[in-house]
């Protein structure tokens, strides 16, 4: 039988900020190549701290990450900026070239693209999250509006084909056709993803399993029907139905 590694592994991990800030008190899970997982739980609950972890932004006070099967160490750094694409919360905090052009070609020009290949790369992204190239390629990216910027984020790690998509507040301050092209985009990507998120009407629709964090803790989690449903799970951890469920008498 052949042994599928995880994606993604992370054990007990502890995160302290440097004003000793517990962030994160011991928390484990795994992602299986093409999972798609919902990371929910209120603000302050640990979700960006976390995913700051994924691709080596911040180091573990305590515990062990693993990207593709190998331990995200000094040694694999690079490999996991490569395997693993982070698409920031705050899309501020992710693009810093001067056009949108630059910014997207950015990171598949490190790898090695060039040419009308990387155009191409360029072009076929913004499609992807519905801006339309000839529109934005040229634009200045710090004149954008918010859910503008929020796609050139996306843009920019979709051109460099990471085998794991990890989303922080994807939906937040899209209009709903753009939140709606982005489910889309979501539901039809092969990559594993693992998205934190308030909307848990997106968590339903593109996730398999939802994860519930609490005060940097694990405290549910299951098949997103299964957890997204549970009223009473959901109050307990600060949370509440998705609004495509409020309304059912028998939940
Ligand atoms: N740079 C920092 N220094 C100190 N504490 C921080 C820092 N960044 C975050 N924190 C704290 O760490 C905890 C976790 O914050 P984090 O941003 O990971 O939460 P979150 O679950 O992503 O919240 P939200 O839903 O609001 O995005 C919070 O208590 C927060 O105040
Ligand atoms: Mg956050």
């Amino acid at each position: 039988m052949a042994i599928v590694s995880e994606a993604l592994t992370v054990e007990e991990l502890y995160y302290n900020y440097p004003d000793g800030t517990a962030a994160l008190r011991g928390l484990s899970f795994k992602l299986m190549p093409g999972e798609s997982v919902a990371l929910a739980g209120p603000n302050g609950s640990g979700k960006s701290t976390l995913l700051l972890h994924l691709n080596g932004l911040l180091r573990p006070s305590r515990g062990r990450i693993a990207v593709g099967g190998k331990p995200l160490d000094a040694a694999h750094q690079a490999f996991a900026r490569r395997y693993v694409g982070l698409v920031f919360q705050n899309p501020e905090d992710q693009l810093f070239m001067p056009t949108v052009g630059e910014d997207v070609a950015f990171g598949p020009q490190n790898l090695g693209l060039a040419g009308e290949k990387l155009r191409e790369r360029v072009r076929s992204v913004l499609d992807q999250v519905g801006l339309e190239p000839a529109r934005f390629l040229e634009r200045q990216s710090f004149n954008l509006s918010i859910g503008e910027k929020k796609r050139v984020a996306l843009a920019g790690v979709l051109a460099m084909e990471p085998e794991v998509l990890v989303l922080d507040e994807p939906s937040a301050g899209l209009d709903p056709r753009s939140r709606r092209r982005l489910i889309r985009l979501l539901k039809d990507l092969p990559q594993t993803q693992l998205v934190a998120t308030h909307d848990l009407d997106l968590a339903l629709e593109i996730c398999s399993r939802t994860l519930i964090v609490e005060q940097g803790r694990l405290v549910a989690e299951g098949p997103s029907e299964q957890i997204l449903s549970d009223r009473v799970l959901l109050e307990t951890h600060g949370l509440e139905l998705p609004l495509c469920l409020m309304g059912r008498p028998d939940r």
